[in-house]
């Protein structure tokens, strides 16, 4: 997900660029501003928090990019592409790392896990939204 604060600082396309020049396929992806009772429901894990009322009335400020992603271990890349959740720790070449200051404002968002990008989706996107296909460089990204 590229979150509100992406969409505003004209960083969409910075977002989307890094994932498709990395080889991972977009199999979803749809701009809108998402309401709160799927921000509730997606970072339900965070309920707890001090941060979840802000995090919430964040996500829901405006609007965000929602993408399903698919690749050899997509989880974990996605999560390297994206950088850790403090910007301070995260690494340069990273997207939080080169372009954020503020864990409040980092950017993006990725499922931690193939249990939580299931469970992320069905938040999202309807069956009908993903899509299959081949890339058509799959066979010079993948041995
Ligand atoms: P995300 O879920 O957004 O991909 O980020 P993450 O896994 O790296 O971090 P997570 O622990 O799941 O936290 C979700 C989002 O909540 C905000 N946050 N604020 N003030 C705080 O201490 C704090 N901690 C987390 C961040 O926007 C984080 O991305
Ligand atoms: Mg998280």
């Amino acid at each position: 997900m590229v979150k509100p604060d992406g969409v505003q600082r004209g960083l969409v396309g910075e977002v989307i660029g890094r994932i498709e020049r990395r080889g991972l396929k977009i199999v979803a992806l749809r701009l809108n501003t998402i309401s709160p009772e799927q921000a509730k429901k997606h970072y339900a894990e965070h309920v707890q928090k001090p941060f979840f009322k802000s995090l919430i009335d964040f996500i829901t400020s405006g609007p965000s990019v929602s993408m399903v992603v698919e690749g050899k271990n997509s989880v974990s890349v996605m999560r390297a592409i994206n950088g850790a959740t403090n910007p301070v720790n995260a690494a340069t070449g990273s997207i939080r790392g080169d372009l954020a200051l503020d864990t409040g404002r980092n950017i993006v968002h990725a499922s931690d896990s193939p249990e939580s990008a299931v469970r992320e989706i069905n938040i999202h996107f309807s069956d009908s939204e993903i899509s299959e296909y081949t890339r058509i460089d799959e066979t010079w990204v993948y041995e």
